[in-house]
């Protein structure tokens, strides 16, 4: 077995897309070979949903074609990140093992001519996955152009739960092993409620649609072993590629677009973080959703540099409404994934599909031809990636983490919850929008992870939270650590049981107030609160109160109307050296901002609060900093930052003015002092 070698493989930023050659004729590759050298592209992913052109017939291999392109992408100066195409299993392995076919939680069997794998337990698929993937790490494994294998596309989507019978004899092995007695299944599940309690390892089955509310401990831990499952399946493919091949392997994860597979689980699995991001159209500030997935993607990764392997250079062709891009977004958009550590800037797809199902879907080459904005733009960024090579390897450092924890949103998401109304994406994403307002880097932690390189930790939407993770969050404030906790936080352990001492039990010291009752508000009823030390800001809460059974904490703000009027809804609580949060209401991200003003002094951190809608990110090299400013509003706006604009060889200094939707990267004259991260 070799191991895997050193990223970058791509000498600067790399930059292409996804190609897809064999849904055109051979005159076509060389045109394409020629545009890409135009666009400055250095980079495809190629091979991901071929298997029925790779191997037409159950061990029958045709590579012939595959060949030529890797030989064709080489002489042109392009690396190729190779695909196995497991993601598609063929006609011919359905018409053999029907039974490999996945079953829905409504009792659906998925039919054939679409794409998503087969059931993730069967044998056959296992055994057929890792063939195709071992014949062409053998093929191709020394192969010049193949600089990073892809494995399979985006586990989890469209295929994450499978009820097949061959997962449910999966999801019973997978309990043994979890619990080894029916005692502890029992206990863990809770399985006195409703008369469930099991005997037999047999009479267990996946928790498919019932009458009503199925066993909450049950989803999670079939939503535990369906990631699990997914997992093993990338494993097997990697370990047998590993086997010929010495290149980084990677899969193309979709951070915070999925929530089947637990993240932080899989990044310790891959050479390199891969991500997938695309802007949701309905969101007028979906550049702000993406800041967050660069975030969460650079922290998987490490804080070492990542690969954006796919996102769109217009409309994508699956939302309700494909929202077209506007002129220079694209830019915007790839600049943004940069600027928070990407050091590969990718798209889906390199020439648009003239047949099949994502016609519509935008490309880097668009039906449209050359002669068109969106390939202007291509060629636009490719030269500004050119720009900016000597930047590759450099990192972005962030003072503020936030938690984020696959498992807490699975378990928030089950039925029978206080309010529909309350959804941990969008918490989670109220206060990023306010640090990203304050110009302040975000990093993203596991619950259970290192928290000592930061100074203020957010906990928004933690429903599920471990008596681990709490101690982990209590330690670092005794230490100093701020901590700022949202609320319907720490509700319930592993096991989707309230904790014992009730809600926020395993906070109690950190927070100095636990949860008497959760206090739920009709649809459209506000909950203001009077904030601040006279009470001379209004915020203004919907959706949630709580009534806290104060132990210690100070009230920084009070309810001014709804059942929970004249509580406490807002917390401080001083904890050791450090001091812990509490916002007991959902808040908007403006409103969240009068109180993170606060949390910062505590923090000891000075928010660089850039203008509206400006968005800087500074990527620290070894001896250089690079300051990435974006423009994303419609005027010019003032930036103070000096050094040389990498993007146009400009000197700056002093107070400057970046166009509207412009973008720079500027080689800083001089490290920043404070501030600077
Ligand atoms: C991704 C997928 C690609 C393509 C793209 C369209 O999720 O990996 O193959 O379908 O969506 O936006």
């Amino acid at each position: 077995m070799t191991s895997p070698g050193p990223w970058p493989a791509i000498t600067g930023i790399a930059y292409g897309g996804d190609y897809n050659p064999e849904q055109w004729p051979r005159e076509t590759w060389l045109e394409d070979m020629a545009l890409m050298r135009e666009a400055g592209v250095n980079f495809v992913s190629v091979g991901i949903f071929s298997w029925a052109l790779l191997e037409p017939k159950e061990g029958l291999f045709e590579f012939a074609w595959l060949d030529d392109l890797l030989d064709l992408l080489h002489e042109n100066g392009i690396g190729a990140d190779l695909g196995t195409p497991t993601a598609s299993p063929p006609a011919w392995f359905f018409a053999e093992h029907p039974d490999a076919r996945v079953i829905s939680r409504e009792g659906h069997v998925m039919g054939f001519g679409s794409r998503g794998m087969a059931s993730h337990s069967h044998p056959a698929y296992r055994e057929a996955a890792v063939r195709i993937a071992s014949a062409l790490a053998e093929r191709y494994g020394k192969h010049p152009a193949v600089k990073m294998w892809h494995i399979h596309n985006e586990y989890g989507v469209p295929v994450g739960e499978d009820y097949s019978p061959a997962s449910v004899a999966a999801f019973r092995s997978w309990l043994q092993s979890t619990y080894s007695s029916l005692d502890a299944l029992n206990d863990a599940w809770g399985t006195a409620f409703w008369g469930q309690r099991y005997e037999d390892w047999e009479h267990i089955g996946a928790p498919a649609v019932a009458p009503s509310v199925v066993n909450p401990a049950q989803r999670l831990d079939f939503a535990r072993f369906t990631d699990d499952q997914l997992l093993e399946c990338f494993k097997a493919e990697r370990d047998a590629i590993r086997v010929h091949a010495s290149q980084p392997i990677t899969t193309n994860l979709m951070a915070n677009q999925s929530y089947t597979t637990d993240l932080w689980h899989w990044a310790g699995e891959m050479d390199i973080i891969a991500n997938d991001h695309y802007l949701t159209a309905a969101d007028p500030n979906g550049h702000i959703g993406l800041a967050l997935a660069a975030d969460l993607t650079r922290s998987l990764a490490g804080g070492k540099p990542w690969i954006l392997l796919e996102h769109s250079t217009s409309a994508v062709n699956w939302q309700p409404r494909n929202v077209a891009k506007r002129p220079k977004e694209l830019i915007r958009n790839s600049m943004q994934h940069y600027a928070r550590g990407a050091d590969a800037v990718m798209f889906f797809q390199w020439r648009a599909s003239r047949k099949g199902a994502e016609k519509f879907h935008s490309a880097m080459l668009p039906h449209a031809g050359t002669n068109s904005r969106v390939f202007r733009e291509v060629v636009d960024l490719g030269a500004k990636l050119g720009a900016v090579a000597e930047t590759q390897g450099s990192r972005v450092k962030a003072d503020v983490a936030m938690l984020w924890d696959s498992v807490s949103i699975w378990a928030q998401r089950l039925e029978w919850r206080p309010s529909e109304d309350v959804e941990p994406t969008d918490t989670i994403r109220a206060y990023y929008e306010a640090l990203w307002r304050d110009g302040v880097t975000t990093d993203f932690v596991h619950p259970e992870g290192d928290l000592s390189g930061y100074r203020l930790v957010v906990v928004p939407a933690t429903y599920l939270l471990t008596r681990a993770a709490a101690e982990n969050l209590t330690e670092f404030a005794r230490k100093g650590g701020t901590v700022l906790v949202s609320f319907f936080s720490a509700a319930v352990d592993e096991h989707d049981a309230v904790h014992e001492g009730g809600f926020l039990a395993p906070l109690k010291e950190l927070l100095g107030t636990t949860v008497e009752e959760y206090l739920p508000l009709r649809e459209g009823v506000r909950a203001g609160i009077s904030y601040g030390a006279d009470a001379a800001v209004t915020l203004d809460g919907d959706v949630w109160q709580e009534d806290l059974a104060l132990a210690g904490a100070e009230v920084k703000g009070t309810y001014l109307a709804g059942p929970g009027v004249g509580k406490a809804a807002i917390t401080r609580n001083q904890v050791g050296e450090g001091t812990g949060w509490y916002v007991s209401t959902r808040l908007g991200a403006e409103d969240l901002r009068q109180i993170f003003a606060d949390v910062y002094k505590d923090a000891g951190i000075v928010p660089p609060n850039p203008e509206r809608d400006l968005e800087i990110v500074t990527r620290h090299g070894d001896n250089q900093d690079f300051v990435i400013a974006i423009n994303h509003s419609d005027d010019a706006v003032a930036v103070n930052a000096a050094g040389t604009n990498l993007l146009t060889g400009e000197e700056l200094a002093g107070e400057w003015e970046l166009g509207a939707g412009d973008v720079a990267v500027i080689r800083a004259a001089a490290a920043p002092e404070g501030g600077g991260r």
